[in-house]
């Protein structure tokens, strides 16, 4: 699944390129089904949401647009504060649109709620959220989350569009990343 230098740096493989084109495949199943006969707007956050949206756009059996937001929320590099600033907006109009968020992962949700707060201020018909992963954090926070990938542990993980200090994107599969790997980040 990756080469073996990037192997020495994960703890354990969490989910292999299988599980996860398995899981998207049945997530696309589900909101054909919910959006039968509709023209969808998938929104995917840069840069994390890259590899869910490319997979669950192609496998998505519905006439879809595609189009990209990229936030940056202040904090350290693996903790997120909730002080959200837009970096790209949409080039959509959202007004009357059926919008669906493509998110890679929901970990204290805070990015999250504010990203859809600010979506529906601009007057879609609906709004909707779908994360690859989710970690147990989020339970904590209000908001729903209509199609969840898989529940993961509470680690830092990398992998499938997910990474660290940029790198470990180009994984196929999803891994935990060793701790000795970023422990001397706030040294
Ligand atoms: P919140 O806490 O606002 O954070 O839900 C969501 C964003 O934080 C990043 N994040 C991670 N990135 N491995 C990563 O590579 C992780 O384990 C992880 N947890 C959170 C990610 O950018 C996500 O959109
Ligand atoms: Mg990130």
């Amino acid at each position: 699944m990756y080469p073996a230098d990037v192997a020495d740096d994960l703890v354990e493989v969490l989910l292999t390129e299988e599980q996860i084109q398995a899981r998207i495949a049945e997530m696309c199943r589900e909101i054909e089904r919910d959006y039968a006969g509709e023209n969808l707007l998938l929104v995917g956050v840069l840069k994390g949401a890259v590899m869910v949206m490319a997979d669950l756009a192609r496998e998505l059996s519905l006439p879809v647009e595609m189009d990209w937001m990229a936030v940056s929320s202040y904090g350290t590099s693996t903790r997120s504060s909730g002080v959200v600033r837009i970096q790209k907006d949409l080039d959509t109009a959202l007004h009357g649109r059926k919008v669906l968020i493509v998110e890679d992962i929901i970990d204290s949700g805070l990015t999250l709620s504010w990203l859809l707060e600010n979506l529906r201020s601009r007057g879609p018909e609906s709004v909707e959220v779908c994360a690859l992963l989710r970690k147990p954090e989020a339970a904590r926070i209000d908001v729903d989350v209509r199609y969840v990938g898989f529940e993961i542990p509470n680690a830092f993980v990398v992998g499938y569009g997910l990474d660290y200090a940029e790198r470990y994107r180009n994984l196929r599969g999803l891994g935990i990343l060793s701790p000795s790997v970023y422990e001397h980040e706030d040294d």
